[in-house]
């Protein structure tokens, strides 16, 4: 078509519009040469609007050249683009119809169970005891037609699956443990096993065999399932619970989706490790002989400081949550002797650091007639055998070597450090007080402090002897050094103190003086005091924190991750 013939579109580049209001005529022109272009391609003369127009000059002048090639090659690679896009909208729609068509087909397909085959056992997934589990030997694929392995029936979510060539292999898990399970043949056709997705729960039948030489599976074995039920189907795509929980997710994401999060490995290995800790806490002060109470949460005194308390509204009458049992275990040792709680303790703590929590697990133990060195070498007895005691379940050995793969039970006797001698330590190796200042004697060795000087030291530490002015106000005065207490933090690398605790001043006049020293009103306290004038003794006890023992050996970074559903500052859900 000669330049003359084609239909003129006009461009404006102040005042025109690359837009669905503009048409390329005198009155509504566009505002860029590749946007007209886009719209009337090569069959259009292009006219641009002379922007310095002289006086002899035209209004309007025929595009440049180089603009127009520049318009036409867009124009191309645009259609080229949107061919593209079409072929791949064609391509997945065909898929998506293929895929409705294979979905249609596996609801086609039902399974029955065999009722000529064996009873199945029921057995959990961590079932390993011979008499029970017989297995196949070898690769069932090349073993004799009359080989058998025991028939067994198990329930449990999908923990992992994949499909390979027609078969699915699902890792199932129950809490006992987990086991591989094969469907092959119209087993995995079904409808059931294409859209299998983690989490769903379910019943299988089978088969129990060895796995192939070369190949692994928990327990070294594999079920080839003959029968399988769906229980509870779990959502795929945006809901699919790997969508819902990623292992490097957002930390507060994580908290949220706690409850999932709980089913992942890590998770749940540090909560089976939680388990068997409180458990060998129970088992050994029981070897020992000391009888376990439950004192009150709702009190009406304060142990630790009134600046955690939390208050609350009893009938009327002011009410905490308590600090810690310990005033109440002493109150026990009369009728019991030596006793112990696995309780909640409660503090409103108003710092958002990696080992504070508002609520957490307090292993607390109370000791009659003892010297201070008695009580550090049971709390050093206590902490051992505990982890002797983990450490022989190959279970929960097997996650402790997986969380924290450098374990090792530490040394005995541990470290025993007097503060005075920290204070120096701290000076010696320029570690600044919180005021940026070298350490004095009386400063309360600030959390950052105490970390770099255990993770410094490497090893478990016994700080000993605090000023009783940074201390509580039922700690005794050591009698060498009245300006110290018989008192105990027990530091361990990579979370520090983990254990706090003292002998307890067991005459009258001096747990007044404290008291007082505190600005604490006796009056509440008499049931407290009384031990003092009913028989009073040498005594002394301690509490460890259940979630910080736990980060220290598991390894883990924060407190946070060690209890079921944590609360801190600012949170308290799920
Ligand atoms: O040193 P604390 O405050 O000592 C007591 O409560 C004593 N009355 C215990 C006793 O002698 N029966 O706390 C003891 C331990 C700490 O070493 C720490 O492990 C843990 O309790 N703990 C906390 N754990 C998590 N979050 C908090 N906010 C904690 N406060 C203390």
């Amino acid at each position: 078509m000669a330049d003359a013939e084609k239909k003129a579109i006009y461009i404006d580049e102040e005042v025109g519009l690359d837009a669905a209001d503009a048409n390329g005529s005198l009155t509504a022109p566009y505002k860029s040469v590749q946007f007209a272009y886009l719209q009337h391609g090569a069959d259009a003369g292009y006219q641009v609007k002379n922007k310095e127009k002289g006086e002899a000059e035209p209004e309007w002048k025929p595009a440049a050249k180089a603009a127009l090639k520049k318009a036409a090659n867009y124009a191309d690679a645009q259609k080229k683009k949107a061919s593209k896009e079409k072929e791949l909208a064609i391509r997945q729609q065909k898929e998506q119809e293929e895929r409705d068509k294979a979905l249609e087909e596996a609801k086609k397909i039902v399974i029955t169970e065999d009722t000529s085959l064996p009873a199945a056992k029921k057995i959990t997934l961590g079932e390993t005891r011979p008499e029970i589990v017989t297995l196949g030997k070898g690769d069932r694929a090349t073993a004799g037609p009359d080989a058998r392995g025991t028939r067994v029936m198990v329930f449990g979510r999908v923990h992992r699956e994949r499909k390979q060539k027609g078969v699915a292999f699902i890792t199932l898990r129950d809490g006992f443990g987990f086991m591989q399970v094969v469907l092959s043949g119209p087993l995995a056709q079904t409808y059931d096993a294409v859209t299998l997705t983690r989490e769903t729960s379910m019943m299988i039948k089978g088969e129990l065999w060895e796995v192939p030489t070369g190949a692994h599976a928990p327990n070294n074995r594999e079920m080839h399932a003959d029968y399988f039920e769906i229980l509870g189907k779990a959502p795929g795509g945006d809901d699919a619970i790997t969508n819902k929980v990623q292992a490097k997710g957002d930390a507060q994401t994580l908290l949220d989706q706690r409850h999932l999060v709980l089913r992942g490995e890590t998770a749940s290995s540090v909560m089976f490790v939680r388990d068997a800790v409180e458990h060998a806490f129970n088992c050994k002060y029981h070897e020992l002989g000391y009888v376990k109470v439950s004192p009150p949460a709702l009190v009406q005194t304060q142990v630790e400081g009134g600046s955690t308390l939390f208050g609350l509204d009893y009938y009327g009458e002011k009410a905490y949550l308590t600090q810690s049992s310990q005033l109440y275990l002493e109150t026990a040792i009369p009728f019991a002797g030596n006793v112990y709680c696995i309780e909640k303790s409660f503090r409103a703590e108003k710092s958002l650091t990696r080992r504070h929590l508002s609520e957490y697990t307090h292993v607390e133990g109370e000791l009659d007639f003892i010297t201070f060195d008695d009580l550090l070498e049971h709390i050093e007895d206590m902490m051992c055998s505990v982890i002797e005691k983990v450490m022989a379940q190959p279970r929960i050995a097997a996650m402790i070597k997986e969380l924290n793969p450098e374990f090792t039970v530490p040394e005995r006797p541990f470290m025993r450090m007097r503060y005075t001698d920290a204070i120096d330590w701290l000076r010696e190796h320029n570690i600044p007080n919180e005021n940026d200042q070298p350490h004095e004697f009386g400063d309360d060795i600030a959390e950052a402090a105490e970390r770099r000087m255990t993770d410094m030291i490497n090893r478990p530490i016994f700080l000993t002897h605090f000023p009783a002015e940074i201390k509580s106000f039922y700690m005794p005065r050591d009698v060498d050094d009245p300006r110290v207490t018989e008192s105990v933090d027990c530091l361990m690398p990579g979370v520090g103190e983990i254990v706090g605790g003292s002998m307890r001043i067991w005459k009258n006049d001096e747990l007044m003086k404290g008291y007082a020293r505190e600005g604490i009103d006796p009056a509440p306290y008499y049931w407290y005091t009384d031990q003092r004038k009913y028989g009073g003794s040498p005594h002394g006890g301690y509490g460890l924190g259940l979630e910080r023992f736990l980060a220290w050996l598991c390894k883990q970074h924060t407190v946070r991750d060690t209890c079921l559903y944590p609360r801190y500052m600012g949170r308290c859900r799920p």
